[in-house]
């Protein structure tokens, strides 16, 4: 299997780089967009374009293989985890950075084959980004292998979340919540806008952990792999395993960190996937 992991991975790889060029573009922001479940959840033909761009591709070449992505499940599209190979794609996270010309959103592209994530690929075309993971190879960004930290308390750890795209009350509460306590505990906070983006940081060793309620699966499947082979760990925010159709996730740099942290937040349950 690894051989065919392998071929996928670096036929993917091609098609991310390429598709990137359709992000840089408009590296100055995207003003044309229509809005989806919020006025903070946002789309535009870019997005659109990569997602066909990545799935025309792969489906070619991988006839038998399956997609989940964020903007077909937009049209409609049904989100179905099968133990068949199945890439789960998100063709611009940070979508609202995109628009506005803030430099952090990418494009997160996992290979998921018996619900597991075994290789991911999160690249930020507009500041040369690259990460990558395959099961078992280690973690890189830009070809150089990638380590997570070796914090192991939220007392030293530098935190990323986000505040998401929904305007709901009893999710806006406890993000306003988790926000004081990480302020109040924690070495530091960090939000970047883009769930791919803040899992890349953890894998990289600038952040320390990062957790979010309300994520999609495209938003984390990448960046599960990334993580985990950098040396981290991804888990469900209350301290179970992660369920990437749950619509929660926590990463962090070790398994005492994770604990620490979910032991800690304020939890929110979001509808699945
Ligand atoms: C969003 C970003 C954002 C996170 C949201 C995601 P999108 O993805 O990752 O940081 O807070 O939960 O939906 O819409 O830009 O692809």
């Amino acid at each position: 299997m690894t051989d065919a992991i392998d071929e996928y991975f670096a036929f993917a790889l091609e098609l991310v780089k390429s598709a990137g060029n359709l992000i840089t573009d408009y590296t100055s922001g995207c003003k044309d967009f229509k809005l989806k479940s919020s006025d903070i959840d946002l789309v535009t033909e870019i997005d659109k374009k990569v997602e066909e761009t990545l799935i025309s591709g792969l489906s070619a070449k991988f006839p038998d293989h399956k997609f989940i992505g964020e903007e077909s499940a937009f049209e409609g599209v049904k989100c179905i985890l099968t133990d068949e190979p199945t890439w789960i794609i998100d063709p611009v996270d940070g979508t609202l950075n995109f628009i506005h010309g803030y430099p952090s959103s990418c494009i997160s592209v996992g290979l998921v084959i018996n619900k597991e994530a075994v290789a991911g690929i999160i690249y930020n075309p507009i500041v040369n980004q690259l990460f990558t993971a395959n099961k078992g190879q280690g973690a890189y960004l830009n070809g150089r292998q990638i380590h997570v930290s070796q914090v192991k308390e939220v007392s030293k750890a530098l935190i990323s979340f986000e505040a998401g795209t929904t305007r709901d009350e009893e999710k806006q509460r406890i993000v306003f919540e988790n926000f004081k306590m990480i302020v109040t505990k924690a070495h530091g906070a960090r939000t970047v806008g883009s769930a791919a983006l803040n899992m890349a940081m953890v894998a990289l060793g600038g952040s320390d952990a990062y957790f979010e309620f309300g994520i999609h699966a495209w938003d984390i499947a990448a960046g599960d792999i990334i993580v985990r082979e950098a040396g981290g760990v991804c888990i469900d925010p209350a301290g179970g395993p992660l369920d990437i159709l749950s619509r929660r996730v926590l990463c962090a740099s070790s398994q005492e960190l994770a604990q620490e942290l979910a032991s800690m937040l304020h939890q929110y349950y979001p509808e699945r996937d």
